[in-house]
């Protein structure tokens, strides 16, 4: 662990080894086609289905008028249903945002279900639906309270009143969603993309009425995903029931633009925040009142409240978080969920107050840092914000920067730094873990993880290689099937805080087992020394002050004709009441310049400074950190998912007119770890890294860009327009 490894999964990519979800070879399978509705809201009259399935190669054309009933048992083990009724597909005759899927045409090739849905004719009643979060009515809001906010905030000497937009984002990974469904009688097997199999396998068992272990969930390989694929979306449920409705093995891959159409979303917030505080900065109080959107028939909600409560300290706090139900899809989790948002509004109003004041941003910040989480009086695991400050500010040379607005200039450019804090919470589940040692000195760790991207092959490698003992080319990890030990989604930055401390558990178990065994044998050099006293390097035991005297686990085991050692770990938070506050920390900073005629901003260098616990694999986590700082760009600049309100129909559902970052939008990214652990969050000491290195980043843009403007935007994305 710590080591700087490439991934052991590299070659099986750039070769096209690795196998996706459409990609795998599953015999005799035929094509599905979803067709989309063409209506934001109302009913479907009618459905002709007659040209498409005249066609050369069409089997069948699904809809509501024909589907069977389905289930759709409760599924209260699903990661974290959202409060309602999901989506059931084909199995009425309502139209509930536009692009709802509304028929799917199956056929032996592609083009012709390609074809086939495109001569699908449907007639609607529609209504007008409602799309616009500023526009709708809210539901009850949830609050949070303590103190008395709006009184202290009358009462404070400098009080703000600021309201922030965020656009609606896409994921946009570069895999699109892609499922395979084949049955065998009554056993479902999918190969799915998913960040989480055994989410889809408890999914697909509730729709169809089945036994979990009659549904078997494969994804070996996960191209990106962001948060999209932490939830089996009414697309997998098509694939399955177009399977058994034709008797075949059913393909069925999203296309770009149906990537946008129901497979979740970061919603848009529209979010007031008051603050008050005293001349020096001291916060009194602050007043969150925020809306946000989600869809008619589920109520989304996420961790957007925790970050007010605890970032900063304060007596007087108030938060009511409304959500707005539109005729849109369901939103999900994507990358940094809910303290994405947070941080901007928040980190960018402690700019405001900073330039208000005339207090530097970090001062400021410094001014008002916590010693305990003031949300629940419990003392931080470890809270090292003061440190990332320091480091962050040393190495971008923030002390060149001149606080004076507009002040900077290189010819047309106007030359801004900012800077922003980050955090987010430090997530882990229940995981499991199996791990089994070969007589040839090898070994294989299994667990239904997932691998989206960050390199849980490669660092899941890593934990087991260390705690057995041997070299990582010894040790294969497999994960992405339902068949092996189950985990809990991989999302929230949790996975090797969990799966990896259960493949810890597993390995440690194993290695114990070994030593055991070669302690209690009178053939081996080791026999009769304390247990305790004997480690294992690159698969040979040996006494730990008496590398002379050892023997490798193949001798040890052959000679005991054991075919293997196995064991199963495990790990689980500790349960009752929660003795820590568990978060990870950083400091952002952006350097930006804004053309001063054109309004356009270029990014030219971003810098992260993480409080994150222990960093198993730095190679990776350096990925992990950049991918988050363009993700941020993207959120800053550039990602805003329009909508048509006249018929709901989503504008911009492709990769030309949704803009993300290219390699010219991105400049120089540096990440930097704070060397340590947390000791008290999980057996190896880690925080999660892969949303916390988003957070920050669009607020430190956004500051950066009034820092050289003069302008401040509380709408992101920060468009050249508003600039103007
Ligand atoms: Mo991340 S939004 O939990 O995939």
């Amino acid at each position: 662990m710590g080591a700087p490894l490439s991934r052991v999964d590299g070659r099986l990519k750039v070769t096209g080894k690795a196998l996706y979800a459409a990609e795998h070879d599953v015999d005799g399978v035929v094509h599905a086609v979803i067709v989309d509705s063409s209506i934001g809201r109302g009913r479907i009259t009618s459905i002709d289905t007659g040209a498409a399935e005249a066609l050369p190669g069409v089997l069948k054309v699904i809809h509501h008028r024909n589907a069977p009933k389905l289930p759709y048992r409760d599924n209260s083990a699903s990661n974290n249903p959202p409060e309602g009724r999901r989506l059931r597909v084909f199995q009425d005759d309502r139209v509930r945002f536009h692009g709802q899927p509304v028929a799917v045409v199956v056929a032996t090739t592609l083009e012709a279900a390609q074809h086939g849905a495109s001569l699908v004719e449907v007639d609607y009643d529609a209504e007008r639906p409602s799309t616009d979060l500023t526009e709708a009515e809210p539901d009850e809001p949830t609050r949070y309270a303590r103190g008395d906010a709006e009184a202290a905030l009358r009462s404070a000497a400098v009080r703000l009143d600021l309201t922030y937009r965020t656009a609606r984002n896409h994921h946009n990974p570069m895999e699109p969603h892609a499922t395979i469904a084949r049955w065998n009688g009554d056993k479902l097997t999918v190969w799915d993309k998913t960040q989480w199999v055994v989410g889809t396998q408890t999914e697909l068992a509730a729709v169809f009425g089945l036994d979990l272990d009659a549904v078997r969930v494969i994804s070996p390989f996960v191209g990106g995903g962001f948060g999209t694929a932490l939830r089996c979306w009414p697309h997998v449920v098509v694939a399955a029931l177009a399977a058994r409705e034709t008797k075949r093995p059913v393909k069925l891959v999203l296309s770009r633009k149906q990537m946008y159409l129901g497979t979740g979303f970061r919603p848009s917030y529209e979010y007031r925040l008051r603050l008050g505080s005293d001349r020096r900065g001291r916060l009194a109080a602050a007043v969150h009142d925020l809306d946000a959107e989600t869809s008619s028939y589920e109520k989304f909600t996420e961790a957007v409240l925790a970050a007010g409560q605890m970032l900063y300290s304060m007596p007087h706090v108030s938060q009511a978080y409304r959500t707005v139900p539109l005729d849109l899809p369901t939103p999900l989790w994507m990358r940094g969920p809910g303290f994405q948002t947070a941080s901007f509004v928040i980190e960018s109003a402690m700019d405001e107050l900073a330039h208000e004041l005339g207090v530097d941003p970090i001062e400021l910040r410094r001014r008002n840092e916590p010693a305990e989480d003031e949300s629940s009086g419990l003392p931080f695991s470890t809270r090292r914000l003061r440190e990332c400050y320091s480091v962050g500010a040393r190495e971008f040379g923030w002390d060149r920067r001149n606080p004076e607005p507009r002040s900077t200039r290189e010819g047309d450019w106007l030359i801004g730094r900012g800077m922003a804090a980050g955090v987010y919470d430090t997530a882990r589940m229940p995981a499991r873990a199996r791990a089994r040692l070969d007589a040839d000195g090898t070994a294989l760790v299994e667990a239904a993880a997932t691998d989206m991207g960050p390199g849980t092959y490669t660092s899941q490698t890593q934990v087991a290689a260390d705690a057995l003992g041997l070299t990582v080319r010894t040790v294969t990890f497999r994960l992405g099937d339902s068949l092996y030990p189950p985990t809990p989604p991989h999302g929230g930055s949790m996975t090797m805080a969990s799966v990896g401390s259960a493949t810890l558990d597993a390995c440690n178990k194993v290695r114990r087992q070994a030593i055991g065994l070669a302690v209690g044998d009178r053939e081996s050099p080791l026999y009769g020394v304390a247990a305790d006293d004997v480690v294992v390097r690159g698969g040979r035991l040996h006494v730990k002050n008496d590398p002379a005297r050892g023997e490798t686990y193949r001798r040890l085991l052959t000679r005991n004709d054991r075919t293997h050692l196995e064991a199963d770990g495990s790990f689980a938070p500790p349960s009752g009441p929660q003795r820590h506050s568990f978060y990870g920390y950083n400091a952002t900073f952006a350097e930006v310049a804004v053309d001063a005629t054109l309004g356009l901003v270029r990014v030219r260098r971003v810098l992260g400074v993480y409080d994150a616990g222990r960093i198993i694999s730095p190679k990776l986590a350096d990925s992990q950190a950049i991918g988050g700082m363009v993700g941020g760009i993207g959120t800053a600049l550039l990602e805003h998912t329009l909508t048509d309100h006249r018929d709901g129909r989503i504008v911009n559902a492709n990769l030309a007119d949704y803009l993300v970052p290219v390699n010219a939008d991105v400049p120089d990214l540096k990440a930097i770890y704070l060397d340590g652990e947390d000791r008290e969050a999980d057996p190896l000491g880690v925080k999660g890294l892969g949303e916390l290195v988003m957070i920050g980043v669009a607020p430190a843009i956004a500051n950066a860009v009034f820092n050289a403007t003069g302008r401040r935007v509380r709408e992101l994305p920060i468009t050249a327009e508003a600039l103007l």
